[in-house]
């Protein structure tokens, strides 16, 4: 097949992920040309430092003039694989106003600035697309914007950092110094250039508002995701957690809430990043160091469940080459494809309105009446007790007990409540912890 047409492409980075970028683009360029129908051309890729050379990349493309590159009205679509907001936002605004459309794998950008962006891509009708901003190589955003648009999501839940799952594996499983494993994660290329982004949760956090803004045809803001990371959790957490039967891992939770339908007056989304506890035999469990799984859970299809390599330069420029196939594809249509649908309009919720499960650790003074009266707070609380573990105490040789608390679904704002009135009784010292149950036996 001869493919006459051809598209110029810019890329904006040229490091862990745009070098994988530009090497697969040279290495595929005629499979490339004949799926998209054009053959692709890389004319320029904008760094801090030009004159560094980098693997994969022509040194004659670099340039340290990013605004320069997206000003020229010749080229066809931006990859941007730079980062952070400024001068990304600017710059990949002035990419579309001379209409350009844009490839993006930031999903801190896309969840701070998305709708602005889609305005303006809409305004120029262009597209723009970020398949690689979520869960690095696994097809996840076409998906949820395309093969499940007939259907209705109820939840969507999963592992969506690489970093702190990584982090999370060696800990569980090697017993590995967090410090440690993190600067690894770093030097995999996993880790954003500011790792606190995947340690802190704000990454997740970011992927789930994307997420949950497509699951639910919904605007979600990063700054409307509740979000806790894993940067306070102990080996101990961890290693109690194996003790019990289960793993620990940073989960991005977005659902509907309110009636049995998500509607009625009260009804929205809630959407949540932090460590949980997943029991050892669910799928989640198995998901080991960098890969990401995300369960889809919707009215008619049920769940779906998607898994695949969640970081690292090469997996993120495969989800990088497909969008800029599928822009190609649709230039040389003369019109866009589908952009943001955003009509139902839910309103995203506090933490309180969540449901889960939860495991509270507590100190108590190992005395007759201690363990009825932590429960009667639950009780008092309306949050039903799963199972109660007690270690320690008076028959060996100790004065206070460890008291695992494990709970029924209960309500957030509940949940914290119980804490509260906990932290005031007597018979309890100290609350040593409390973490989300997730996976349970209706996941
Ligand atoms: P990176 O290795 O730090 O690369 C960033 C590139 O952008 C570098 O080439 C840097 O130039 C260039 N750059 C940064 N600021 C610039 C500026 N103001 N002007 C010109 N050039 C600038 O980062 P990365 O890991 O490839 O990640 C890039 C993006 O992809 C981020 O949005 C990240 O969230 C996203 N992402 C990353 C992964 C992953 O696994 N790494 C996965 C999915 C999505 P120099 O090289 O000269 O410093
Ligand atoms: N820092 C991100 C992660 C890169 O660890 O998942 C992929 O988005």
């Amino acid at each position: 097949m001869t493919v006459t047409d051809s598209l110029k492409v810019a890329m904006l980075g040229g490091g862990v992920v745009g070098s994988q970028v530009a090497r697969l683009m040279a290495e595929n360029a005629d499979d490339l040309a004949a799926r998209a129908g054009a053959r692709l051309e890389l004319v320029g890729v904008a760094v801090r430092d030009a004159s560094r050379p980098r693997d994969g990349i022509d040194g004659a493309l670099l340039t340290d003039d990013p605004a320069a590159l997206v000003a020229r009205d010749d080229v066809d679509i931006v990859i941007e694989v730079m980062g952070g907001l400024e001068p990304t936002a600017d710059l990949l605004l002035a990419a579309m106003s001379h209409g350009s459309s844009v490839v993006s794998a930031n999903k801190a950008l896309i969840a701070t600035e998305g709708p602005m962006l889609h305005a303006a891509a809409e305004n120029n009708s262009v597209d723009l697309y970020y398949e690689a901003a979520v869960a690095g190589a696994i097809p996840l955003l076409r998906p949820l914007r395309e093969s499940l648009v007939g259907d209705r999501v109820r939840r969507v839940l999963g592992i969506v950092n690489g970093t702190t799952n990584y982090i999370l594996t060696k800990m569980d499983e090697e017993g590995a110094a967090y410090d440690d494993v993190l600067a690894e994660a770093q030097r995999l290329g996993y880790a954003e250039a500011d790792p606190t982004a995947d340690v802190e949760g704000l990454d997740a956090a970011a992927k789930a508002a994307i997420l949950a803004g497509l699951a639910f045809h919904s605007s979600v803001s990063l700054d409307q995701v509740s979000c806790e990371g894993i940067s306070r959790l102990s080996q101990d957490d961890i290693a109690a957690a194996r003790e019990a039967g289960f793993v620990v891992k940073l989960l991005a939770v977005a659902e509907l809430v309110g009636d049995a339908d998500g509607e009625g007056p009260e009804a929205g989304i809630v959407v949540r990043v932090h460590p949980a506890m997943v029991p050892r035999s669910h799928p989640l469990a198995s998901v080991r160091d960098a890969y990401n799984a995300v369960f889809v859970e919707a009215e008619a299809a049920g769940q779906v469940m998607f898994y695949g390599r969640g970081a690292g330069g090469e997996p993120t420029a495969s989800a990088i080459l497909g969008d800029v196939v599928a822009v190609a594809r649709n230039r040389l249509a003369g019109r866009p494809g589908p952009g943001r649908s955003d009509y139902a309009g839910l309103t995203v919720l506090p933490l309180g309105r969540a449901t889960t499960r939860y495991a509270v650790s507590l100190v108590v003074h190992d005395r007759p009446g201690a363990l009825a009266a932590v429960a009667q707070v639950f009780a008092d609380g309306g949050v039903s007790l799963q199972s109660v573990r007690q270690e320690g105490g008076l028959e060996e040789g100790v004065p206070d007990a460890g008291l695992v608390v494990r709970t029924h679904l209960a309500n957030e704002a509940d949940l914290r409540a119980v804490v509260e009135r906990l932290r005031a009784l007597d018979e309890v010292k100290e609350i040593a912890g409390v973490i989300r149950v997730e996976g349970g036996p209706d996941l």
